[in-house]
């Protein structure tokens, strides 16, 4: 393992956006493609705005821990609520599943992480919270790229 960091923070949207700038700069180690870079801030931002949002809603009290490793060009993240917690993961990985339609989501949060990552694990028990732990390996650099 090369590095780690532990990030706490309040269930308040604008904690989003430091999430992902955070976690941009953790793995600015890896020098990512620039669609990399980007697949990764979307899959940080989705499952922290879930924790945010579904976990807590938004009560500006709960508190999200997010927990990131690096080994090598291998990143694995994990994002902690102790909040409602999900009663059927499998419904909720479903593609447009989602239990706030009236909020105009759109129930893509999971699809999306998981097309974007290698791997997506969601652990929850209702009214005590979820870890979603994503695994993402990023691309060897190609030589001709290396900047001397
Ligand atoms: N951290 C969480 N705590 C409690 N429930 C969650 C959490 N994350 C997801 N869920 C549940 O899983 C459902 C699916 O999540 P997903 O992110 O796929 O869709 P969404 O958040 O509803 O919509 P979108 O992400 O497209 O805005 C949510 O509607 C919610 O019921
Ligand atoms: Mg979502």
């Amino acid at each position: 393992m090369d590095n780690e960091i532990t990030l706490s923070f309040i269930a308040k949207s604008e904690n989003e956006a430091l999430a992902r700038m955070v976690m941009s700069s953790f793995i600015s180690a890896i020098d990512p493609t620039i669609e990399e870079l980007s697949e990764f801030k979307t899959v940080i931002s989705e499952a922290v705005t879930n924790a945010i949002v579904h976990g807590y809603e938004e009560d500006g009290v709960g508190k999200i821990e997010i927990h990131a490793e690096r080994s090598g060009r291998e990143i694995v993240v994990s994002i902690v609520d102790y909040g409602r917690g999900i009663q059927d993961v499998t419904q909720a990985r479903e593609p447009l599943y989602t239990t706030k339609p009236e909020q105009e989501r759109s129930g893509m949060g999971f699809t999306i992480m998981e097309s974007f990552s290698d791997d997506v694990d969601i652990y929850s028990i209702p009214d005590r919270g979820t870890t979603v732990t994503i695994t993402k390996k990023f691309v060897p650099i190609q030589e001709s790229c290396r900047i001397v």
